[in-house]
């Protein structure tokens, strides 16, 4: 599985983002050890806290089903290049290594990629 790869399955799966409220659509592409790819969209909800973001989705999908080790996430908006908020940061440090991927871009071709380290230094941890 390329980077590329990946966020062409991230830029797929955006096309099912929930977004009515901002308007501002998300897909994510998660790939865990087992090489499976899990994806995921913003869903957004009337009450704005309540809003789930595409990464979290795509984490969430894929620890219910049993994944625990992951490589690597791609991540796209509707405007293009998407690093993940803050709280996604922290959440998903909860299941990475720093030395995790995150890519986005606004193309395929200009993609851009960090640690999980690079997004989060000196981070929370128990
Ligand atoms: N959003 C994400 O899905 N991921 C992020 O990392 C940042 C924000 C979503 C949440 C909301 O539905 C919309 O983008 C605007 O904030």
């Amino acid at each position: 599985m390329t980077e590329r790869e990946l966020y062409e399955k991230a830029l797929s799966a955006m096309q099912n983002a929930y977004a009515p409220y901002s308007k501002f659509t998300v897909g994510a592409a998660l790939l865990a050890s087992s090489g499976h790819i899990y994806t995921g969209v913003n869903v957004e909800n009337a009450s704005y806290g309540a809003t789930i973001c595409a990464e979290r989705t795509a984490f969430v999908k894929a620890i219910s089903e049993g994944e625990r080790n992951f490589e690597a996430i791609a991540i796209v908006s509707g405007e293009g290049k998407a690093w993940p908020c803050g709280i996604c940061r922290q959440f998903m440090l909860e299941f990475v290594e720093d030395d995790f991927n995150i890519i986005t871009g606004d193309s395929i071709e200009s993609l851009e990629m960090r640690t999980m380290k690079e997004l989060l230094p000196e981070a929370f941890r128990l």
